[in-house]
């Protein structure tokens, strides 16, 4: 089996507010190997982008902290790392495509300028090459024209074109992680399905570890390799995609495979799971998905289901899966 480029262990980040602690990220624990992708899903709230901001050191500080665990990068704890560091590596080992990516081009550079400075930051190259990097960079993410392209502005771009310059920036550094957060949630289902194929390809080229945070299951069967299942800032379930769809475990799983739009059923109403994630602020005593689940028990409204491995790569934290 190839590397783990990352391993999270036990991660708990925080914000500090006026009204107390926001348990944001709670204890979760995860690795990526070279060449794979891992899936995190869940709600929306549910500490997903926490996760990759606090990865990246990206935090809004001082109310947002790491506040325990470990991030280990190919040997490295990052959490060591001091902010002189941990610039170093991110953008040259580490590279996130934000939740919003519109947002991250500025209109009045052109695309070839701002993949360009990425290039300078993080590659120790002459002048005269960089060019050429940005070009190859465009191609990777298959901007048709590069030349051209290189030197319009993002306003001339179209969404997905935009889309995909982002990926260019992210990539342009040819780091070891890539974290893609919600990265085609604002595109339409065609241009949603090319970005996919894109990442594949990428992939492929470049052994790239992928980190691809979404809400939709969809997302998931189509991209990863791997997925664990986020509600309430806890990874509540891993396993392959391919046991996942399979044999979904615990009941928040099998609410979120459900609401999947399938094709094929058009007429079918969607299913959605009834009411919403707790407050981070005040969590429930015991399962913190017992409000909302259709087949508690007592024990669950009492003590928080303990993690169970119930296979090679496979752990479930619910009490009903022993
Ligand atoms: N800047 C902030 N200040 C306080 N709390 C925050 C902040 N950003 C996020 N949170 C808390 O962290 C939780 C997880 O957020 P986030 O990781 O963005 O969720 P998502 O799974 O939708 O990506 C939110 O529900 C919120 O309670
Ligand atoms: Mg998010």
């Amino acid at each position: 089996m190839s590397n783990i480029v990352l391993q999270v262990e036990d991660l708990h980040t925080s914000f500090f507010t006026r009204a107390g602690e926001v348990k944001a990220v709670d204890g979760v624990s995860f690795y990526v190997r070279e060449g794979e992708t891992f899936g995190i899903v869940g709600e929306s709230g549910c500490g997903k982008s926490v996760t990759g901001l606090s990865i990246l050191r990206l935090l809004p500080e001082p109310a947002g902290q790491v506040v325990g665990g470990k991030i280990i990068m190919e040997g490295k704890s990052l959490l060591e790392l001091n902010p002189k560091q941990m610039r170093a590596y991110r953008g040259k080992m580490i590279s996130m495509i934000l939740q919003d990516p519109m947002s991250s081009l500025n209109p009045v550079y052109t695309i070839g300028d701002q993949i360009g400075e990425s290039v300078r930051l993080h590659q120790d190259l002459p002048e005269n090459m960089v060019e050429a990097e940005v070009i190859d960079a465009l191609r990777l993410l298959r901007i048709p024209s590069p030349e051209m392209r290189a030197r319009e502005y993002p306003f001339q771009l179209s969404g997905g074109m935009r889309q995909r310059a982002v990926g260019a920036i992210a990539m342009s550094c040819r780091p070891r992680l890539l974290i893609a957060d919600e990265p085609t949630t604002a595109l339409d289902a065609t241009i949603q399905a090319q970005y996919i194929a894109l990442f594949e390809d990428i992939q492929e080229k470049t052994n790239v570890a992928i980190i691809f945070i979404t809400h939709d299951f969809g997302v998931v069967a189509r991209i990863c390799d791997r997925v664990g299942v986020m509600y309430a800032g806890k990874i509540v379930e891993t396993a392959s995609t391919r046991d996942i769809f399979k044999n979904p475990k615990h009941p928040y799983t099998k609410a979120l495979i459900q609401s999947v739009p399938q094709l094929d059923k058009k007429d079918e109403r969607l299913f959605s799971i009834e009411g919403q994630p707790p407050s981070l602020l005040r969590l429930p005593k015991g399962c913190r998905f017992y409000p909302r689940c259709t087949v508690s028990m007592d024990i669950c409204k009492e003590q928080e289901p303990p993690e169970v491995k119930i296979g090679e790569n496979r752990s479930v934290s619910c009490w009903r899966v022993k």
